[in-house]
């Protein structure tokens, strides 16, 4: 099940229409775009190619990026044996989405999906109108407390019980230098590590790059468009993630967590994009680094 495209949006209220940003691209939207979604613009299409033009790898990563979550959830739901999710920075409905990789596996799975950007409400909204273990809320996931509180989501998730938070290529849009909340550790491990049952699992995943100082001019080029961003080493997220258990095969680039070449395709890439899908075959500086991690 798909979005219908920014002309079939139904904006059952203005405001949502009015906060949507078009003077700058955004995450949601230019991601969107590299699964093959209709949700962006030429703001958002014009971004991603500038991007390109010195980390031609992106493509490939983010839709190395949104296999990682079919396994990951699959992984949660069959081995860990997990029946809610907190889905912090959604994203843009697509398919497979969580709640429909979670609900294959165990029908009684519920999701709430969370994100700052309007845009995701209202597509969200109409994607999941009937399924009732499943909902979604804009807010900023560097503000847990705030996500703790919102009544819809006390409603769908039981913290007694072990739960799957998931920060899915979210991490690179945790700055350390953020005066917005109390920083990256803060919004990655404050539900996970103070109202988290025991077993509960945190799956993450995020862009690196092994060279600091290429990880540092990537951030720079693309927080200057609008898009708050950090590149780190795989070092640097290890060090945000201590105390938590790493299962097999610990963190890693995506494509080595579990690989399943019989999981289901993505959409394909737009036509304008297809010449960099496979690019990381042959080059791989930059990679989307995650895993999934457990409390105990
Ligand atoms: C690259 S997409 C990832 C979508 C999805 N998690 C996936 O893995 O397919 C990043 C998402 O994070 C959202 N996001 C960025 N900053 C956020 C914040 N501070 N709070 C909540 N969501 C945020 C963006 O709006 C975007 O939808």
């Amino acid at each position: 099940m798909r979005g219908e495209g920014l002309i079939g949006m139904t904006m059952d209220d203005e405001s949502t229409a009015t906060s949507i940003p078009f003077d700058k691209p955004t995450s949601a939207r230019a991601y969107g775009w590299m699964l093959g979604g209709k949700d962006n613009y030429a703001i958002d299409r014009e971004f991603i190619r500038r991007t390109l033009v010195e980390f031609p790898e992106c493509v490939d990563i983010a839709r190395q990026n949104r296999l990682f979550l079919f396994r990951a959830v699959r992984y949660l739901v069959q081995e860990a044996g997990i029946r809610q999710f907190l889905d912090l920075g959604c994203g843009l409905p697509t398919d497979n989405n969580v709640h429909q990789v979670a609900q294959r596996f165990d029908p009684a799975a519920s999701v709430v999906y969370v994100d700052v950007d309007p845009i995701v409400l209202a597509q969200g909204r109409a994607l999941l109108a009937d399924n009732e273990a499943t909902t979604v809320i804009t807010a900023d996931m560097r503000d847990p407390e705030a996500i703790l509180a919102n009544p819809d989501a006390q409603q769908l998730i039981d913290f007694t019980e072990p739960v799957a938070v998931l920060f899915l290529s979210v991490g690179h849009h945790l700055k350390d230098s953020d005066d917005v909340g109390h920083g990256p550790r803060h919004a990655l491990r404050h539900i996970i590590d103070t109202v988290a049952a025991p077993g509960s699992h945190l799956a993450v995943s995020q862009i690196v790059h092994d060279d600091p100082v290429k990880a540092a001019r990537m951030s720079e080029q693309i927080d200057a468009a609008g898009i708050p961003w950090q590149t780190r080493t795989p070092a640097e997220v290890d060090a945000l993630l201590d105390g938590l258990e790493p299962v097999e095969p610990g963190l890693v680039n995506l494509n080595d967590w579990r690989p399943d070449p019989n999981q289901p395709l993505l959409e394909p890439a737009p036509a304008v994009l297809q010449p960099y899908v496979g690019i990381t075959e042959t080059r791989t500086d930059v990679y989307e680094y995650g895993g999934v991690l457990r409390k105990s």
